[in-house]
């Protein structure tokens, strides 16, 4: 979708060397496009141009891990799995999790402000990251490493770097509080017959399973038959218009069973829920969850993907992918809907041979127009990059914006770090 024309990638391996090279870029005027692990989807770690790359793949380090606090410090190049692997071997997990955890980078995560699989669980990376170390465009190190659950002494300036895609500064240490590692997990795959009826479970999966709820995930039919079609994976049970991934994490295995059979027994016996099934072997709920993360994966088959992530209220949450899908005719090969419906975050993807300028101009910018009729965000997680910067005023105010750029100035006043991303072009 994106391609740029770097000449120079740099590798740091400490803050020290970030700090040399941006202040060397800033005195030369040189723009930099800082990159984790490249798995964004609104092209925000792609140079635009011939920008000098820093990549963070080589600060990869794990300083410490406090197994009484779950405060683990690490730098920002650390791959997400390999990391949480690291804390498993501490009894903890990290709090956030998704389908390019392969790759990704926790530095990419935190300057994304990443959601993904567990944010209804374990919240968003603003509350869980609990201090950040970044270098501002002048090479100046600012240290907000707290590693303390509570610091209420003045502005808390981590969060300019959380979710600011590397505009504001480049983030090369983190600390994030990480919870215990669940003993028990299981994982529930339903099928339903409406969308009324997702809602009523959401809402029943909630009340009935409280505190080991730990995923509430949505995929429609289509979105199924993609990862059928084009990878060859198999749906545990029969079609269905709509499809849930229930996940409970607890630490103890009977206690969150007995939940949530009881949980099981009555959106059944109320016919909300046709079809299920329970997994509790770790290789059973790895085949289920690869059903919605490689949902991703399997449309990248059908040609072109045109790719909106949007939050939605939930009486709203379909009606966009219905409405979308008539909107649309026959023109795409299809329209489909999947997403983190726990966090009312809808992924809605439209599929087509090949990129068509017509397609486009179909869905946008009548998508955004309808995300702002309900008060929704045009992007819940994925970030406004590259691709989404000029429809930041269909969520934000002129005042807001103003602000952002003005902040954008103070901090980076030459313009240097990840230039063309997430502020509009006016
Ligand atoms: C996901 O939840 O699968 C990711 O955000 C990627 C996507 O939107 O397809
Ligand atoms: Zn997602």
């Amino acid at each position: 979708m994106v391609r740029g024309a770097s000449s120079v990638l740099l590798k740091p391996k400490t803050t020290e060397e970030v700090s040399a090279i941006l202040s060397y870029c800033n005195q030369h005027k040189l723009a930099v496009c800082p990159q984790g692990g490249n798995t964004g989807l609104v092209g925000g770690s792609v140079p635009v141009f011939d920008e000098v790359i820093i990549s963070m793949a080589l600060m990869n380090q794990v300083e410490s891990v406090d197994s009484w606090s779950g405060v683990v410090v690490c730098q920002s190049g650390c791959v997400l799995e390999a990391l949480d692997q690291h804390v498993a071997e501490h009894g903890l997990m990290v709090p956030l999790d998704l389908g390019a955890k392969g790759s990704c980078h926790i530095g990419g995560n935190v300057s994304t402000n990443a959601g993904g699989l567990r944010l209804l669980r374990y919240g968003s990376l603003h509350g869980s990251v609990l201090g950040v170390e970044a270098v501002l465009a002048s090479g100046e190190v600012i240290d907000c490493l707290s590693t303390m659950k509570k610091d209420n002494t003045g502005y808390d300036l981590k969060h300019l770097f959380i979710g600011s895609e590397g505009t504001l500064g480049i983030v090369t240490k983190l600390a994030i509080n990480c919870p215990p590692r669940p003993t028990a997990v299981n994982l529930a795959f339903l099928g339903l017959q409406s969308f009324d009826d997702v809602l009523q479970t959401f809402r029943d999966a909630k009340s009935k399973l409280g505190e080991i709820l730990s995923s509430c995930e949505f995929i429609d039919r289509s979105s199924l038959e993609c990862v059928e079609e084009n990878l060859k994976l198999k749906s545990p049970i029969e079609p269905h218009p709509y499809y849930m991934l229930i996940e409970t994490s607890g630490s103890n295995g009977d206690h969150d069973e007995e939940k949530l059979n009881t949980f099981l027994e009555y959106v059944m016996t109320s016919g909300q829920v046709t079809d299920g099934t329970v997994a509790t072997e770790p290789s059973r709920i790895q085949h289920i969850w690869s059903l919605r993360e490689r949902i991703a994966e399997s449309l990248i088959a059908d040609g072109y993907t045109y790719k909106y992530d949007i939050s939605i209220p939930l009486p709203h949450f379909y009606k966009m992918v219905e409405d979308m899908r008539e909107h649309l005719g026959s023109s795409i090969i299809r329209c489909c809907g999947y997403g983190h419906i726990g966090d009312g975050n809808l992924h809605l993807n439209i599929t087509s041979k090949e990129y068509e300028k017509e397609i486009l101009s179909r869905i946008e910018p009548t998508i955004f127009e309808w995300t702002a009729r309900v008060k929704g965000s045009i992007s819940a997680e994925h970030g406004l990059g590259f691709k989404k910067r000029n429809y930041i005023h269909f969520s934000k105010s002129d005042g807001a914006i103003g602000l952002m750029k003005q902040m954008k100035k103070i901090m980076d006043p030459n313009g240097i770090l990840n230039p063309y991303k997430v502020l509009p072009d006016n």
